[in-house]
């Protein structure tokens, strides 16, 4: 019996073919289980790919030259797995690197799920970025940290070494592996270019933290390219500045940061194609690197116009026009993979809106015309 070629399966797949197919099948089955399984598999392949003719997402990536990343969890079934290793050239971790997730109490680093998921990405060819070690937000810092600096004769002392330990572990395990770090995320207000003053890191070590993590960083791998990463920047002028006159005052110092990280949490506002690619082209003149690390574009933004979800595409093609007009930005993150699973729809400011749907998959993991939109974009 002849075993179907590449070219006699496209051609078996090209013509009135399903007929055809159930016959050939049906022999094949005369002659054995194995070689069913082989022709199923392989004729498989193919009809999905003629069913799916469209280029992928980390394929238009690729073309593009542009790191397309999902933040991603262990947790994920099967099915998600699989796109999230398909469809995306880079990994974000979405909690597995927080602090408070490697280090339940003190001293107690587990780093079980954080390695799982680099070992998920490395062995799909994909990237990594570190995400996050320096957070004061939300559950970005243990609590038993801030339970050992109250106890501490000399908190910033305290810090400090907690800090330059952290560093060593986390950063130092994935020397290497991880492309880029989120050394620092948020240092500052949310609606400020100043300092958020409820930032410990600040409150206690001043703005000598960042230089301190940023140096630490450096030295546990100086392959990694170190970023700060910021949230609600793109539509606060005032904001972005601080953030630019933060970073122009490390480089003054000589400091280790390569990029900034721009979320790109659209919940309140959807992004505006000229202030995005201006905000990246600002940081590109400092000789920095940018990614956008966090997109998501809810779905009710756009519930005023006939086709909702036409208006959502076209806002993530801005985001993507925008980072591809500018060099040095080098990847775009989306901050979950499909809409069953978003943060948004919990997150206190987001959750009447629920189901806020910001992915670039829907809840049964179709692609949305989101996703056809952004590889339009890439392949443009
Ligand atoms: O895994 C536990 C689960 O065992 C427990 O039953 C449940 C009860 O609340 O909590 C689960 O952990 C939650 C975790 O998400 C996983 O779902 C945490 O409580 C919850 O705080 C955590 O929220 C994350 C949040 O950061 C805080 O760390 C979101 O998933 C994550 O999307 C969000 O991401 C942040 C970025 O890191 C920084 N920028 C803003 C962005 C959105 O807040």
């Amino acid at each position: 019996m002849e075993v179907a070629t590449r070219h006699t399966r496209w051609s078996l797949l090209s013509g009135g073919y399903v007929a055809d197919m159930k016959r050939i099948l049906a022999d094949l089955s005369r002659n054995g289980a194995i070689l069913l399984l082989l022709l199923l598999t392989a004729c498989s392949d193919d009809s999905d790919q003629q069913l799916d003719a469209r280029t992928s997402l980390a394929d238009a990536a690729r073309q593009a030259e542009l790191q397309v990343g999902v933040a991603f969890g262990n947790n994920a079934s099967a099915g998600r797995r699989t796109l999230a290793a398909s469809e995306f050239t880079s990994i974000t971790p979405e909690n597995a690197m927080k602090w408070p997730s490697l280090a339940a109490a003190p001293g107690a680093y587990d780093f079980s799920d954080a390695d799982q998921l680099v070992d998920f990405a490395l062995s799909n060819g994909q990237r990594i970025r570190g995400h996050t070690l320096f957070w004061h937000r939300s559950n970005g810092l243990p609590s038993w940290v801030r339970d050992e600096l109250e106890e501490a004769s000399d908190p910033a002392a305290r810090l400090r070494e907690l800090m330059v330990d952290h560093t060593a572990r986390v950063v130092g395990r994935y020397a290497g592996r991880i492309a880029q770090w989120d050394v620092i995320n948020e240092p500052l207000a949310l609606v400020s270019g100043a300092f958020d003053p409820e930032n410990i890191f600040y409150e206690l070590l001043g703005e000598e933290y960042l230089d301190m993590a940023l140096l630490e960083a450096h030295a546990a791998d100086p392959s990694a390219e170190l970023f700060i990463n910021e949230t609600f920047t793109e539509f606060q002028a005032e904001k972005f500045d601080g953030l630019l006159a933060l970073a122009q005052r490390l480089l003054d110092r000589g400091i280790p940061l390569h990029g900034i990280g721009l979320q790109g949490h659209f919940f309140l506002r959807a992004p505006d194609e000229t202030i995005l690619r201006d905000q990246l082209q600002r940081i590109a003149d400092m000789g920095l690197l940018s990614e956008i690390t966090e997109l998501d574009i809810p779905l009710p933004l756009f519930s005023e116009r006939a086709e909702p979800l036409e208006g959502q595409a076209q806002a993530y093609a801005d985001v993507f026009d925008a980072c591809l007009a500018v060099d040095l930005c080098t990847g775009i993150t989306t901050w979950g993979l499909d809409d069953a699973n978003t943060w948004l729809d919990s997150f206190v400011l987001s959750a009447g809106n629920a189901p806020n749907r910001p992915l670039l998959f829907d809840q049964e993991l179709n692609a949305k015309p989101a996703y056809d939109s952004v590889v339009e974009a890439l392949l443009r």
